[in-house]
């Protein structure tokens, strides 16, 4: 395995890499934990040779969120992909990604405007915007990401599609199922800025969740089950729930019900300074 971080390197071991064989990319911003590795493990299934991108990307965080704090342990996330097999690690600096004079920014519409696109202006141009360069850099045949970021992989399949990209292209865009510790919290790199208290109650979200979808799969009334579960976000410890809501898997869109098309119960809340996402899916889909 090694680890890159020049464009030039970069070309020269891709190339050598698909010499022999095919290449998946699992793009991250690196602290990595079992979620990541997951898709590492999904990334070797489909392909000869795994790369991954370890880049904290300035352009996705705004001007008040964490991107000082987000944590950086390359050396650990080294060890830890050494082990799973990857054959290329992409670290690239900031002024790689961004030299003097870079101006393009990818805008997708549609199912990057609600729920984090909201809570978050700016942020899911970030995100497609360097998910395309980094296609572009790897060049990958196949890209695998996790379902935890549900909008994001919406975003990144409709950006592939729309665009006509072909490395990959859309049906190879890969999504992995969400790897969660064992009283549901889904695994986060933001999970480590909890404190033992705030722990206890991101420990609560998922099981909400549950009861949540439960009550909803039970003929109750969306609006109504979705206020609710507001309400016991708070009464558990949440200081605050950017969304809770019902939408169609692919589209996104809101949903007043279940329609009987694949739907995902999505969740954004906030414990202190920490800002946790988590989704399920509802209904027999
Ligand atoms: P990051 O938050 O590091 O996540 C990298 C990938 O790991 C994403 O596809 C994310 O959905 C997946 N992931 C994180 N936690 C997971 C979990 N518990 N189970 C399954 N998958 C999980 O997402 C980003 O980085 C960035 O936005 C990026 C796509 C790299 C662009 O900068």
């Amino acid at each position: 395995m090694q680890t890159v971080n020049s464009l030039n390197t970069l070309k020269q071991a891709v190339e050598d890499l698909r010499q022999s064989g095919r290449i998946a990319l699992v793009p991250t911003m690196g602290a990595l934990h079992e979620g990541h590795l997951a898709l590492v493990r999904r990334a070797r299934e489909l392909a000869d040779h795994v790369v991954v991108s370890i880049f904290v990307n300035p352009t996705q965080f705004g001007p008040n969120e964490d991107l000082g704090r987000y944590p950086r342990r390359l050396a650990a996330d080294e060890a830890l992909l050494e082990a799973e097999g990857a054959a290329l690690i992409w670290a690239p600096q900031a002024a790689e990604m961004y030299p003097q004079g870079f101006a393009t920014s990818v805008e997708v519409g549609g199912v990057s405007e609600g729920y984090c696109g909201a809570a978050r202006p700016g942020h899911f141009a970030g995100v497609a915007t360097v998910v395309l360069k980094l296609f572009n850099q790897v060049q990958p045949d196949f890209a695998v990401f996790g379902e935890k970021d549900w909008q994001q992989l919406a975003v990144i399949r409709r950006m592939a599609q729309d665009l006509n990209l072909t490395s990959p292209c859309v049906e190879n865009i890969v999504g992995a199922p969400i790897v969660r510790e064992e009283d549901g919290l889904a695994l986060s790199s933001r999970n480590a800025y909890l404190s033992a208290a705030e722990r206890r109650v991101a420990g609560r979200l998922n099981g909400l969740m549950r009861q949540a979808i439960a009550q909803i799969e039970g003929g109750g009334e969306v609006s109504a089950v979705l206020a609710d579960l507001d309400t016991a976000l708070l009464a558990a410890g949440f200081a605050s729930v950017d969304y809770a809501a019902l939408a169609d898997a692919e589209s996104l869109a809101p949903l007043a019900a279940l329609t009987g098309s694949p739907a995902r119960l999505l969740v954004a809340a906030r414990i202190g300074g920490t800002r946790l996402i988590d989704n399920m899916p509802v209904g027999s889909n």
